[in-house]
């Protein structure tokens, strides 16, 4: 038994197994018409017409100690690498600064309206991808091979948790009004069979993040993530509102 556990220590030494350094992903999202209502529409953002759901913001190495690792190194920013993801990226990752991708959605939808764009499109993705993506890639190799995978398992992990349609299966429709965060906790805890974080602007709902181990299996977010998330919530904590996209 030892003889073996020594064995094995020794063979993923020889082999250059990397030891994680960070505890868990935190995966965050956006409420687009939280972060770009009509009021600021066209001036200071943009909303991408195929935008119906939440967005993400990003997929983060953390640690339960508040800490993180950033901007670790390896291949610099390569659109070219996730090309084949850019129709997707433009309206499930969008920067909300950036004009640019309005094609392929609902045509009856028209949120276009004429903003300056004050970024390239990939302005966010590269930002993302160098300061966290890069991490992922250096310290869990075998979960990210580079920047495609990075990109591509923020996109399922969207899908996946569906946040959108949890929130209609718990009985709540976009333009919600007087929701409560402790119930709304709970309902969603009960929902994924773990604590998901509902952060807030004053009194609507801003996004819903999730968190992840090492395997990308759903765990508990740790309890600082829970409790600064919670502290955007407090003032209006039971009367939330989860306003609805709107496109004109
Ligand atoms: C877009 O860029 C402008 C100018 O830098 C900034 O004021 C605004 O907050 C940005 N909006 C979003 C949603 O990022
Ligand atoms: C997680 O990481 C993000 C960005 O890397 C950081 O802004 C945030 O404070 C971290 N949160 C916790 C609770 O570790």
């Amino acid at each position: 038994m030892k003889t073996s556990f020594i064995l094995a220590i020794v063979a993923a030494l020889t082999i250059g197994v990397v030891y994680a350094d960070f505890d868990f992903y935190l995966f965050e999202t956006f409420w687009p018409e939280t972060l770009c209502g009509m009021s600021e529409r066209g001036s200071s953002c943009w909303l991408n017409p195929c935008t119906d759901s939440f967005t993400v913001h990003g997929l983060w190495p953390n640690n339960t100690d508040g800490s993180y690792p950033s901007s670790c190194g390896g291949s610099s920013w390569d659109m070219n690498l996730v090309q084949d993801l850019y129709n997707e990226l433009i309206y499930k990752w969008p920067d909300y600064n950036s004009s640019e991708g309005k094609d392929g959605c609902d045509s009856n939808r028209n949120s276009f309206l004429e903003a300056k764009t004050y970024h390239s499109v990939d302005y966010l993705w590269e930002h993302e991808y160098t300061k966290h993506g890069t991490c992922a890639i250096k310290y869990e190799p075998d979960t990210f091979s580079d920047e495609h995978d990075y990109m591509s398992e923020a996109l399922y992990l969207l899908d996946m948790l569906d946040f959108q349609g949890a929130l209609n299966q718990l009985g709540y429709e976009q333009g919600a009004e007087g929701m409560v965060y402790d119930d709304l906790m709970n309902q969603l805890a009960g929902y994924y069979g773990v604590t998901v974080s509902v952060k807030c602007q004053s009194s609507i709902i801003f996004g819903i993040n999730a968190c992840f181990d090492l395997n990308l299996g759903l765990m508990d977010c740790p309890s600082n993530v829970v409790g600064e998330d919670k502290s955007t919530c407090k003032k209006h904590a039971d009367a939330l509102a989860w306003p609805t996209i709107k496109y004109e």
